[in-house]
């Protein structure tokens, strides 16, 4: 238990939202609090442009300069905050997943003009399948959006969460008053882009009183009452440990862009978030207040600039003390490592850094030795897990355009695949190869980086599958199933059998064709398609 008070101060979180919902302004909100950043728009400007589809060196270029805001640390109020950034993009929605798995709790944001978005429902049950505890932030209420009590059902219903409103707001868009904070009993009146203070806040423990009567007016005062004694009805009292287990999601209202209601989320996020959590290897369960130096491998960037060909492994540490120029045990290679030039990431600069903690992140130069979800440790043998390969979205036979390449071909998609920017399956008993991503630009960054890179050529056919399903079974079921459907079935890089399904419509008949089957939308066979 050396270093408790390093673990305690330091809480390791993500914000997630559908493209839009305002992720990156509210990440600049929170490092406007957290000093990191001195004027607003510092990271829009990195943000990779929404619309820029069609041109993916320029994606690139900008990712390029996001590696910078990988992770983002400050501190607030005698706690050590590391925010991790993941892509709004959603052709890399797949960094996003692995992202997820590297920090201790979400802060999700939801338009409340739009609601709980498609990319909002796959965030959140990547999130559920871990259990990370979840805040949600329901974003622009300047405008006229839905009512605060349908968009919590909706919440409930689409995402599978029980939620639990901590704040509650006095009327939305033009009539926007503010928000209640239930948690603490006190009102913030609405003032856009002020960066509110303690003492703006105003206690008022009894609704019943005057006092909310002279600030809200006589009609807003008796609806937020009114809504008040419905919620108390409707929701129990807040219970952390429910929030720490994932099954219970505490609600806040607010306005990014105006920085209207951040600070009450930053205030209660540093008090109930939890600080680095255990994690299980395939050996055990490491506590993060454990002696001894563990982490994983969760990203890989890897710079398609060939001026720049770099590649930056990102490591989260599990358990004791990472310090620079010391060997660890690389447990998958069997070797031993050591790091001369790790860095970590405060106030937006990249430091070289000399020791981190759990929950921090550190950036290691690679060159070529890491693959996803790769342990480091001081000599035990053992193997984070829960860095499991999602089912990709779209799928495309691999075609050689030049024999005379096929090793550098091969080398080179290995290669990539163990970068995670694709999964890689082989034709069961065949040899044709069928690459998987979660988006397009995926395949242009392949062929251009096979190229630039390995000196291959290649094309793409494009296949008419929408999910690949990890499958296990008795043995001969599954021999009997390969043989009948052996267009459909493949392996993964490690030999495991997946099926690839043309529609949801394919895997509901095969699921209830084949009961002896067991069909997973993760490599781990930890979750089983519904
Ligand atoms: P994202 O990272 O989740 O994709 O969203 P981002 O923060 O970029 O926000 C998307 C748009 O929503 C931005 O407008 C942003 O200004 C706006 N926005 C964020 N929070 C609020 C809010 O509380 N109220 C209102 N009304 N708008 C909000 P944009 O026009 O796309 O960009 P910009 O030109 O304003 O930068």
């Amino acid at each position: 238990m050396k270093y408790q008070h390093e673990i305690e101060k330091r809480k390791t979180f993500a914000i997630i939202s559908h493209p839009d919902a305002g992720k990156t302004t509210l990440t600049e909100k929170f490092l406007l609090f957290g000093g990191a950043i001195q004027t607003a728009g510092a990271v829009k400007s990195n943000k990779i442009k929404k619309h820029a589809t069609s041109d993916f060196m320029e994606i690139e270029r900008q990712r390029g300069i996001s590696v910078a805001t990988s992770v983002m640390s400050f501190e607030y109020k005698d706690k050590l905050i590391n925010l991790l950034d993941t892509p709004g993009h959603k052709d890399f929605a797949e960094d996003t997943y692995r992202t997820l798995t590297a920090v201790d709790s979400v802060v999700l944001v939801i338009d409340c003009v739009k609601g709980v978005e498609e990319q909002t429902e796959k965030l959140m049950e990547v999130c559920r399948m871990r259990d990370t505890p979840v805040i949600i932030f329901i974003n622009k209420m300047d405008r006229d959006g839905r009512n605060p009590f349908d968009l919590l059902e909706e919440v409930e219903k689409k995402l599978n969460i029980k939620t639990q409103p901590l704040s509650w707001p006095i009327n939305m868009g033009r009539d926007f008053k503010g928000v209640y904070n239930i948690f603490n009993k006190s009102l913030l009146t609405f003032q856009a882009n002020q960066k509110a203070t303690d003492e703006d806040l105003i206690p008022l423990p009894d609704l019943n009183s005057q006092e909310i009567v002279d600030l809200v007016g006589e009609k807003d005062a008796m609806s937020l009452r009114e809504d008040m004694e419905l919620v108390m009805g409707v929701y129990d009292t807040f219970d952390q440990n429910e929030y720490l287990s994932g099954r219970l999601a505490p609600v806040f209202f607010g306005s990014a862009v105006n920085n209207f209601g951040v600070k009450d989320l930053l205030d209660t996020f540093i008090q109930i978030a939890p600080a680095p959590r255990p994690r299980m290897t395939d050996v055990r369960e490491v506590q993060a207040s454990e002696d001894k130096f563990t982490g994983f491998i969760f990203k890989i960037h890897a710079n398609i600039d060939p001026r720049h060909r770099d590649r930056v492994a990102f490591l989260r540490i599990c358990s004791g003390r990472f310090e620079r120029n010391t060997f660890y045990h690389h447990v998958r290679l069997n070797k031993k490592i050591r790091f001369s030039n790790p860095y970590t990431f405060l106030a937006r600069e990249k430091n070289v850094v000399d020791d981190a903690y759990p929950g921090d992140v550190v950036g290691l130069f690679d060159t070529g030795n890491f693959k996803i979800g790769d342990t480091l440790t001081e000599g035990e043998i053992m193997t984070y897990v829960g860095i499991p390969s999602f089912s990709p979205e779209i799928f495309k036979e691999l075609i050689n355009n030049d024999p005379m390449k096929t090793k550098q071909l091969e080398k080179g998609v290995r290669q990539l695949t163990d970068e995670g920017v694709a999964q890689l399956f082989t034709q069961h008993g065949g040899n044709r190869k069928i690459i998987g991503c979660v988006g397009d630009l995926q395949f242009e960054v392949i062929q251009y980086r096979l190229l630039q890179e390995y000196g291959a050529a290649c094309s793409f056919r494009t296949l008419p599958y929408f999910k690949a399903c990890w499958m296990q079974g008795d043995e001969k079921v599954i021999n009997d199933f390969t043989r009948f459907k052996q267009s459909n079935v493949v392996e993964d890089k490690e030999g495991n059998l997946v099926y690839l399904a043309e529609s949801q419509w394919y895997l509901n008949t095969e699921r209830a064709n084949n009961p002896g089957i067991k069909f997973y939308m993760t490599n781990d066979f930890k979750h089983e398609v519904v």
